[in-house]
């Protein structure tokens, strides 16, 4: 059986209490015949930062290089700056690491409610690809005159050719692997950011010319925010920009009932560099510390890291346990409307995914 070295950064707020419980599956695999793995935890976040000044170590890249994966919980802290702890831990990993392609799946599970009414399991089937180390979350701008009335802020959005068609092809790459409704939609702002953007629009037309049996969509992001909304089910595979991703698919998490159960990897192509695996939301301010954060987005994230390695056994054996244990309704956290803590809920998991 492989064995695989994993870097563990739990972070902040919920983090560390649902990156134990994507530990414990990783046990629960180990100790039913699937592969097994060596943990190297790292206490970087926002307590580091308040002992060193740093999120994380100057040679942090480094530290993690020999790593066969990354497993990732959370960064933010009520007290500082939200843009100190982010450029601070984990975009420096996702562009480090030239993690460009961000796959963040979103479904509706029997038993989970959406908030949305007479939508049923498996309306809601979508995967986003979020271009995930350039766009609008590249550090590049200056402010000057600060605090001045001649304050002058200049943020950039940076669209490499080579970006963007790498997380576009990707895209059109996984809605044929999944051959569901074959259809890619391509989310951007061209009407109004008609430099960037609408190089992105040539670039899927580009791209798309390459896939004639899928079906092509290009949406203004304030039209697919409408549409995530009233027509979900029309989304099979979506490919928008670090930034409009984002925002579509905390969207696309509430709508699937909970941000608790949506997970996110952040894909380094060329397997050059580790690959991170993380729930899609962050610190969680309102619920940290109360024990009551649902695990199963890092279960899941733990899935897709298992089949980033190849494992697919093992990987669909985490996914069954996600979906059983959400179908027996017997063990829920509050966002799915039980009174389960994290641990007993990621308890529940393991012990589903031991059964197997
Ligand atoms: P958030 O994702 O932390 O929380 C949004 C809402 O979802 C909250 O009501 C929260 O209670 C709920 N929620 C999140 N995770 C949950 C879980 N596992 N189970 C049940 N409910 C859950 O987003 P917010 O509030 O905008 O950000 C809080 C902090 O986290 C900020 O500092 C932000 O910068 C950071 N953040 C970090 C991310 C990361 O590390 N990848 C991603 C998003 C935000
Ligand atoms: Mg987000």
């Amino acid at each position: 059986m492989a064995e695989y070295n994993l870097a563990i950064i739990g972070g902040d707020g919920v983090g560390p209490e649902v990156i134990a419980e994507g530990r414990k599956t990783l046990e629960a695999l180990s100790s039913s015949g699937g592969p097994t793995f060596r943990f190297t935890e790292f206490p970087w976040g926002s307590d580091y930062y308040r002992e060193t000044g740093r999120l994380m170590p100057e040679d942090g890249l480094e530290l993690l290089s020999g790593f066969d994966a990354i497993l990732f919980g959370a960064v933010g802290d009520p007290n500082i700056p939200d843009h100190i702890t982010l450029h601070g831990l984990l975009l420096p990993m996702r562009r480090g690491f030239d993690q460009g392609i961000c796959v963040r799946p979103a479904y509706l599970y029997p038993g989970v409610e959406s908030p949305l009414a007479g939508k049923k399991a498996g309306d809601i089937d979508m995967v986003i690809f979020r271009e995930n180390t350039e766009g609008e979350y590249a550090p590049v701008g200056g402010r000057l005159n600060t605090g001045t009335p001649h304050e002058t802020v200049i943020q950039s959005n940076v669209f490499t050719r080579r970006g963007t068609e790498r997380i576009i092809r990707a895209a059109f790459e996984h809605c044929i692997r999944r051959n569901k409704r074959m259809k890619v939609t391509s989310v951007t702002k061209s009407n109004a950011q008609s430099f960037g953007m609408v190089f992105w629009d040539e670039v899927f037309e580009d791209v798309a010319a390459d896939y004639p049996q899928v079906e092509t969509e290009s949406l203004l992001v304030d039209r697919a925010c409408m549409d995530f909304v009233r027509w979900p089910e029309d989304f099979d595979v979506v490919v928008a920009s670090n930034l409009f991703a984002d925002i579509l698919s905390d969207i696309a998490a509430v709508v699937s009932g909970s941000m608790g159960l949506a997970p996110s990897a952040n894909i380094n192509p060329d397997k050059v560099h580790p690959s991170l695996f993380e729930p899609v939301h962050g610190a969680a301010f309102d619920i940290m510390g109360k024990g009551i954060a649902n695990p199963l987005a890092t279960v899941s994230a733990v899935a897709m890291m298992l089949d980033h390695f190849g494992e697919a056994e093992a990987a669909a054996r985490v996914d069954a346990a996600v979906a059983r244990c959400l179908e027996e309704r017997r063990v829920l956290t509050a966002d799915l409307g039980g009174n389960a803590s994290t641990a007993q809920m990621g308890d529940e998991a393991a012990r589903l995914v031991r059964e197997g």
